[in-house]
């Protein structure tokens, strides 16, 4: 699933998250990537040991878990610490996949789900779309500051070069209770079907139907 969620940071959020990521020192996006990524990552990432990442993940990690399309959509067992990224003229980042086990040993996690949070306004930069490939061709996504696509971490993908400006995002990975994509979108679907139903009819005994059905395919599902 290719899945676009506006308003995860609202203006107030967004205006901080600047404001934090001015101050913050960044280093080449290389030292954080793999053998294979590292040969076409062009970008510039927040130094791991800046004073500013608390706060940073804080509002960031914070706006995303709550919200409600992202928790039915993903339904998270584990969320990484995100990377903030910064592309300036011609950064790009070259078609690669995610790694499949992220995170220090102890407490490494699966990568199923990679999400991206916009963070600055698409008018502000010019090319650095990011570009998934899908079933149904790639798919290139610029979305507005404080949105966030999330999509399935097997996909290839790409940045496309920032011809003009500054792009930055927030990247980060999540291993979902439920492993296959598959089931997942099932999931979401009937979990949206019943949400509209507990609020419309919350008696109904067809609300009862479909809310045990969701609840009990979760339990199935689900590898926690
Ligand atoms: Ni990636």
């Amino acid at each position: 699933m290719l899945l676009e969620i506006p308003g995860v940071l609202d203006g107030r959020a967004l205006a901080r998250v600047h404001e934090l990521l001015e101050q913050a020192r960044f280093v080449d996006g290389r030292l954080s990537a793999g053998l294979a990524a590292r040969r076409v990552k062009h970008n510039q990432e927040v130094d791991g040991s800046a004073s500013e990442l608390a706060e940073l993940n804080q509002l960031v990690m914070g706006g995303l878990v709550r919200h409600p399309r992202f928790k039915s959509a993903v339904l998270p067992l584990r969320v990484a610490t995100p990377f903030y990224a910064r592309y300036g003229s011609e950064m790009n980042y070259g078609d690669h996949v995610d790694d499949p086990v992220m995170g220090a040993p102890g407490s490494q996690y699966r990568s199923d789900v990679s999400a991206t949070v916009f963070l600055s306004a698409p008018e502000a930069y010019e090319g650095g779309e990011l570009v998934i490939n899908t079933a149904f061709g790639a798919h290139g996504v610029k979305l507005a500051a404080g949105a966030a696509v999330v999509y399935p971490s097997s996909s290839l993908h790409h940045v496309n070069p920032v011809t003009a400006g500054e792009r930055l995002v927030a990247v980060t990975w999540i291993q979902s209770m439920i492993r296959s994509p598959e089931q997942r979108e099932l999931l979401d679907g009937l979990n949206l079907a019943r949400e509209k139903m507990l609020r419309d009819a919350p008696d109904a005994e067809e609300t009862r139907r479909v809310d045990v059905a969701y609840v009990n395919l979760v339990r199935m599902w689900s590898e926690v």
